[in-house]
């Protein structure tokens, strides 16, 4: 038995999930006309009603102890100073310095790490604007239009999520592709209708070991060479962001087109150091810099605000409620405006390769559930596909619905029908619909009582299913650092009460060392086949299909 599942927090929680036993959401509404006023919060741009969950004060008093037992506000200021928290790889996690607008300093080993975090803000805005106004040009004069961003991952889905978000700030002028899979369809199409003369060439990758990236730029250096650049040619095409300049520059990236960034980032934290250089070519620095700035103040929320107050902590809790006191397995982000459709992809990342571990602590195995399974699409689309699951099936599936409450161009009757369907889709899970009603419903159809009864089970819809509904003026790009910032600081305080590492990745390693196996018995047939029966069956298929 782990000490936390033993913890007096944890046992009162328990028994209050067991007093929910035939409690309604809907009565509570009716019973407490100051529930939704109660239970909303506001701070940095960013509102949240979380009213329809299933949760009363005294269930959030004990998710706020549980969150004291856990220590998790010290945990908090020990990774906003720069100890090493991140303890399986020894190292500081400091994506907050990244965006740190205050003039404090941030020591990693007793040195300040602002000045080279500046430098490089520095590095990045006179880059973009090199670009932007043509004075960085192609090897034959021409501007640079197109951006191929190559990177996977963390270099991968923020720079080309945020972007995508920020449509209506893009800058006019440049065109930016996003490559991450290995398959060779995607860069093969996307070189396909580009002309290298106008392309510049951005390689993300955090350690520089990725066989993704490596692989597409490899690729995209040899479309280079045959178009009719030359080797001398590569320096004005291709830069890299990495923390390994050593790898970089056995590469071939030259040093002054390598921006740093540095082992106290992690890769799915990485999207406000230099891997966020594609989102700067996308905005131009101005807006990317307001990115940034949300974000901080959404730090400066989540180190401040009290716990009660605080929207990581209050999201983060509500999380932990489901996944360990009432059985949720997942949780489904619905974004109602479709320039974030790229987002749940993003906190699923962000979240699940933070928090799907099973140790606590040094070496503890955890009898808890930890991180559940992110999911989710934009939304109308999903209430014509998995929503019958969420309103009627037997899991629990607590939801996040977003809504900017204005849109760029915007069209009224579109706007009104979007947010309608946000809203009223929270209230369908809340309320549902009671076997009564239903067969009320069907009173004047003269249907036989039996088919009358029968078709009322079927639309009886249990409600009681949780939502948190976030709204925001509209989704600029201050409001949308602060969105991603209040879900980083979530899976952050989850990660703190599950005591686990959020800030390792272990569990993809195996697979990458298999994998390689695997290449190197596909690409040399005469090594023997002495894996298992199935691998060793799948890698004969391959062979005799070359
Ligand atoms: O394989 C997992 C991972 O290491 C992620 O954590 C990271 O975001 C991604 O691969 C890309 O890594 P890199 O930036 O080092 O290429």
């Amino acid at each position: 038995m782990n000490s936390l599942t033993q913890s007096q927090s944890w046992k009162t929680l328990q028994s209050l999930a067991a007093q929910l036993d035939g409690q309604h959401m809907r009565d509570w509404f009716k019973d407490d006309p100051e529930r939704a006023d109660r239970f909303t919060l506001e701070a940095c741009g960013i509102s949240l009603d979380y009213s329809k969950n299933l949760i009363t004060q005294d269930i959030l008093d004990g998710l706020l102890s549980l969150a004291k037992q856990q220590q998790v506000a010290e945990k908090r200021d020990a990774m906003f100073c720069g100890d090493i928290i991140n303890h399986t790889e020894e190292r500081a996690v400091l994506h907050t310095a990244l965006r740190n607008f205050s003039d404090k300093a941030v020591m990693v080993d007793g040195v300040d790490v602002m000045p080279e975090v500046m430098a490089t803000q520095d590095k990045i805005r006179d880059f973009v604007e090199r670009i932007h106004s043509g004075q960085h040009t192609g090897y034959t004069g021409k501007p640079l239009t197109e951006i191929v961003c190559i990177g996977i991952g963390g270099s991968f889905l923020g720079p080309k999520i945020m972007s995508e978000a920020l449509k209506p700030y893009w800058h006019e002028g440049v065109n930016v592709h996003f490559v991450a899979n290995v398959d060779g369809c995607h860069i093969h199409d996307v070189l396909a209708e580009l002309d290298h003369e106008q392309t510049l060439v951005v390689m993300s990758s955090k350690s520089f070991t990725t066989q993704e990236t490596l692989q597409n730029t490899l690729t995209a250096k040899d479309w280079f060479l045959q178009s009719g650049g030359k080797q001398q040619d590569i320096a004005k095409h291709f830069i890299c962001v990495s923390s390994n300049i050593k790898a970089a520059t056995e590469f071939g990236i030259a040093e002054e087109n390598i921006f740093p960034m540095w082992d106290w980032v992690g890769g799915r934290y990485s999207l406000w150091s230099a891997i966020g250089l594609p989102i700067a070519l996308r905005l131009g620095y101005a807006h990317y810099r307001e990115l940034l700035e949300g974000a901080y103040n959404m730090d400066c929320h989540f180190q401040s605000a009290p716990l009660e107050q605080n929207l990581p902590m209050i999201m983060a809790l509500l999380g932990v409620w489901y996944t360990n006191f009432l059985g949720a397995q997942s949780h489904v982000l619905l974004p109602y405006y479709h320039y974030l459709r790229g987002f749940p992809a993003y906190v699923q990342q962000l979240d699940m390769e933070s928090n799907g571990k099973c140790i606590a602590g040094d070496k503890e195995h955890v009898d808890y559930a930890t991180g559940p399974v992110i999911w989710g699409s934009e939304g109308t689309n999903g209430q014509h596909s998995f929503h019958q699951l969420i309103h009627q099936g037997k899991v629990l599936i607590p939801a996040d619905f977003m809504l900017p409450l204005r849109v760029p161009n915007q069209n009224d009757t579109h706007h009104a029908m979007l947010a309608s369907n946000c809203f009223g889709q929270t209230q369908a899970l809340m309320q549902g619909k009671t076997y009564d009603e239903a067969y009320a419903e069907l009173d004047s159809k003269g249907l036989s009582d039996e088919k009358r009864e029968s078709l009322a089970h079927h639309k009886t819809m249990p409600g009681n299913k949780p939502s948190n509904t976030l709204l925001f003026q509209q989704l600029d790009p201050n409001t949308l650092g602060a969105l991603v910032a209040l879900y980083e600081h979530k899976v952050f305080v989850q990660g703190a009460i599950w005591g686990v590492n959020s800030f390792d990745q272990w569990g993809v390693e195996l697979g990458k060392v298999l994998g390689n196996q695997v290449l190197d018995k596909i690409q040399n047939p005469q090594q023997p086949l002495d894996l298992d029966a199935s691998t060793n069956a799948l890698i004969q298929r391959f062979r005799q299909a070359l």
